[in-house]
């Protein structure tokens, strides 16, 4: 997800149990390679394989070069996206609006999966089940895929016209999977174990994807994880733990963006983890107007402590007597 799993959150949900996570959209325009945000985004030191990086543009050529770019700069799996809606993406024909060009989406395809096949890099690809709902593609598109040479398909229950609006719908996921030899990734609205289970269950996809429920829940993964293994509920992580994995991903965005930008972008993230949590909006009004990371750490870290001391409950005389004793 642009703008979210940058590598320090693609490391962290790595740890607590996803067992793959995608970059953010890298642009298959050269024109762009050397701009901060780009360099950001193909930035992988240390990141725990396999690495995978997602393309996206409109012109084989430049796919296929953007591919090779980025194999040679560590990616082990390239993800072409042909699902994104933002306009910035759409107006250029590539994300979401291929969807509307199958012979384009052909040659892309064959394209990158040529470029990318003496380096022994596989291509998978990532779409929606159409451009609006008179005209779902999805079983097209991928029969195109599989017959490209893609090694998999992730599947978003939505179209491009539906954006994120409504509920995605998995009928379309489980007919392009009962027609593929390919795994089929399913995608859209799962946001808890039992709803993994379910979508899993009614697709027969071979693996669910989570994207925002994962914002500001990392630990998602480890729970989806321990549900589909035993059929029980992990307990949610206490409050102790998540100060101690938010301060850890704090840390981690600071060293990846530096100074000026870390401080700004950790707001969003802060904002997640402590959505719903008793006084976080008043909190993070006042968060967001702190400029520098070291004084929003301390403000997360102290946030944290007064929140345990608060949830303590209050101790009756006799044991506040005995333990004076
Ligand atoms: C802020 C944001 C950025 C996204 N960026 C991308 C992207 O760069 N590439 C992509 O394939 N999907 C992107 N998506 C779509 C998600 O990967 C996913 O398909 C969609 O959110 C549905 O899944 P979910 O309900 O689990 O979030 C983005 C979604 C959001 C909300």
């Amino acid at each position: 997800m642009a703008g979210v799993t940058d590598r320090p959150f693609r490391q962290l949900c790595k740890k607590l149990g996803a067992g793959y996570a995608v970059s953010e959209m890298a642009a298959s325009n050269p024109k762009l390679w050397d701009s901060v945000k780009t360099s950001r985004r193909l930035n992988h030191d240390g990141e725990i394989a396999p690495i995978s990086v997602q393309i996206a543009g409109a012109d084989p050529a430049m796919m296929a070069e953007a591919a090779v770019f980025n194999a040679n700069k560590g990616a082990r799996i390239i993800d072409i996206n042909m699902g994104c809606p933002v306009k910035k993406v759409c107006n250029v024909a590539s994300g979401s609006a291929l969807l509307r060009h199958e012979d384009l989406i052909a040659r892309i395809l064959d394209a990158v999966v040529s470029a990318c096949a003496p380096l022994g890099v596989p291509v998978t690809l990532k779409t929606r089940t159409g451009w609006d709902r008179e005209s779902r593609n999805a079983l097209r598109v991928a029969k195109l895929a599989e017959n490209a040479g893609i090694a998999a398909l992730t599947l978003h229950g939505r179209t491009r016209a539906d954006l994120y609006t409504g509920e995605a719908e998995y009928d379309t996921i489980r007919a392009v999977k009962a027609e593929l030899t390919i795994p089929v990734i399913a995608n859209g609205d799962i946001d808890s174990p039992e709803k993994a289970k379910h979508v899993l269950d009614y697709t027969g996809a071979d693996a669910v994807m989570i994207g925002r429920a994962a914002q500001g829940r990392p630990w998602i993964f480890r729970e989806i994880d321990h549900y589909l293994r035993t059929g029980e509920s992990l307990a949610p992580p206490s409050h102790g733990e998540m100060r101690e994995l938010l301060l850890e991903h704090l840390d981690d965005h600071y060293r990846f963006y530096g100074e000026h930008t870390g401080v700004r972008t950790a707001r969003k993230h802060i904002g997640w983890y402590l959505d719903g949590l008793p006084g976080a909006d008043s909190f993070c009004a006042r968060m967001n107007l702190i400029d520098n990371t070291r004084d929003q750490w301390r403000a997360v870290s102290d946030w944290f402590d007064t929140l345990s001391r608060d949830a303590m409950p209050h101790r009756a005389p006799v044991a506040e007597a005995l333990m004076a004793a």
